[in-house]
């Protein structure tokens, strides 16, 4: 009998061309996922395989949970809340206590799970790895606020106050500074610390920004590519945050599902975590224009002095270690935008939400204007 799979979350973005992935290679795969607004309407979406098995549930709910696990060999993780908003405990509860509740579960009734392979984030390392000049590398603490309200925008020495270059960021060191964040990083340390005492051989994946088809339009944690290509097919600039000048390294979902199944089947990736991005930086100015080429239309990008609290100036990861283990990301910046742009053009329903998502982040504080910078 082919091996059975558990992927919660497995409704989503990530989770659902996981699920296409595996089934293709012959495994059989449960999906537990609690269908969640707004990325979801509560209804099974309509390109989940009528073969997999799926289970309404949540990751923090322990029956719902159990029944899922039952005779699985392996589970992704995927369920979890994601946004910017100031709801702080329901990161934790789903994202933290989801995953806790999830190796409980495996540890105490002994269940035969041979691995367990986590979604983590690039997020956890805050505003990622510097160089200054004169005082060498740094892992800076965020942006002061007073320096973001006046558009001023770069990530200065903690010394002398110069601007500082962004560098690749490894595994080392991570800085979360949002509640996002940080509970992703409990997901980690839960994964990889109790996995290891506890013998379930776990892997957790840093994915960078990660761009595709399916990506919900009502996800706003799902980055720059989703609002600039809603705002160019409703014949609308795309709107900047910051300057512009942010460099990001967006990976493709397809080289990701490389990586999910990469470390699903290789025992050297037990108990590490791993860096899963583009590898190549793009700025976010770039990027809109990428998706204004791929819309076939010529939108000057707004830069709007708006800016988002807890937002990272430059983030973007080395992938060494993963490219050790055979991975590598072969999906070009433009390829990604075009098949994204082509799946998005023939969504039903696409609207523009850029007005009605920024009224809501402005009411939490979350998203500001600075009085001066950039226009
Ligand atoms: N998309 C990215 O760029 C990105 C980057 C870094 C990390 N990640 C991580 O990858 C994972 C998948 O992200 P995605 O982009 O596919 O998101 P998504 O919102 O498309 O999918 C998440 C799925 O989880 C489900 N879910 C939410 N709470 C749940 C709960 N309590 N119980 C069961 N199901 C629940 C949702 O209904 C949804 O189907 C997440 O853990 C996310 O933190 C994503």
């Amino acid at each position: 009998m082919n091996e059975l799979i558990l992927v919660t979350g497995g409704a989503g973005f990530i989770g659902s061309h996981t699920v296409d992935a595996l089934l293709g290679r012959g495994f059989r795969v449960r999906v537990l996922d609690a269908l969640v607004a707004p990325v979801h309407d509560g209804e099974r979406p309509g390109y989940l395989p009528a073969e997999v098995e799926f289970i309404c549930g949540s990751v923090t709910d322990r029956s719902e949970l159990r029944e899922a696990l039952e005779g699985v060999d392996a589970v992704f993780h995927f369920a979890a809340y994601q946004d910017y908003l100031t709801d702080f405990s329901h990161f934790f509860l789903t994202n933290s206590a989801g995953t806790a509740l999830l190796y409980e579960l495996i540890v105490n009734e002994r269940l035969p799970v041979r691995k367990v392979v986590v979604a983590s984030s690039q997020a956890i390392y805050g505003e990622g790895r510097y160089r200054c000049q004169d005082h060498d590398i740094q892992y800076p603490d965020q942006r002061p606020p007073a320096n973001l309200e006046l558009g001023e925008w770069a990530v200065l020495c903690s010394q002398c106050a110069a601007p500082m270059e962004a560098l690749q960021t490894d595994e080392h060191v991570v800085a979360p500074h949002n509640s996002y964040a940080l509970s992703k990083r409990d997901q980690e340390d839960i994964a990889i610390k109790l996995g290891h005492r506890y013998g379930v051989p776990s892997v957790a994946l840093r994915y960078s920004i990660v761009q595709g088809p399916r990506q919900s339009f009502r996800n706003a944690y799902s980055g720059a590519l989703r609002s600039f290509a809603v705002r160019v097919l409703t014949g609308q600039p795309p709107v900047i945050y910051e300057d512009g000048e942010q460099l990001r390294d967006y990976v493709s979902i397809h080289d990701v599902i490389e990586a999910n199944l990469l470390v699903l089947g290789d025992s050297r990736a037990d108990y590490q975590v791993f860096n899963v991005g583009g590898d190549r930086q793009v700025n976010v100015r770039r990027l809109a224009h990428l998706v204004s080429e791929a819309a076939g239309g010529d939108f000057e990008p707004e830069i709007s002095r708006l800016y988002r609290v807890g937002d990272s100036r430059h983030i973007f990861s080395d992938v060494s270690k993963l490219r050790a283990l055979g991975w590598a990301p072969r999906v070009s910046q433009r390829e990604m935008v075009r098949e994204y742009l082509a799946w998005a053009a023939e969504q039903p329903g696409l609207e523009d939400s850029f007005a009605q998502a920024r009224a809501v982040m402005e009411a939490a504080g979350v998203l500001r204007t600075a009085s001066a910078g950039t226009r």
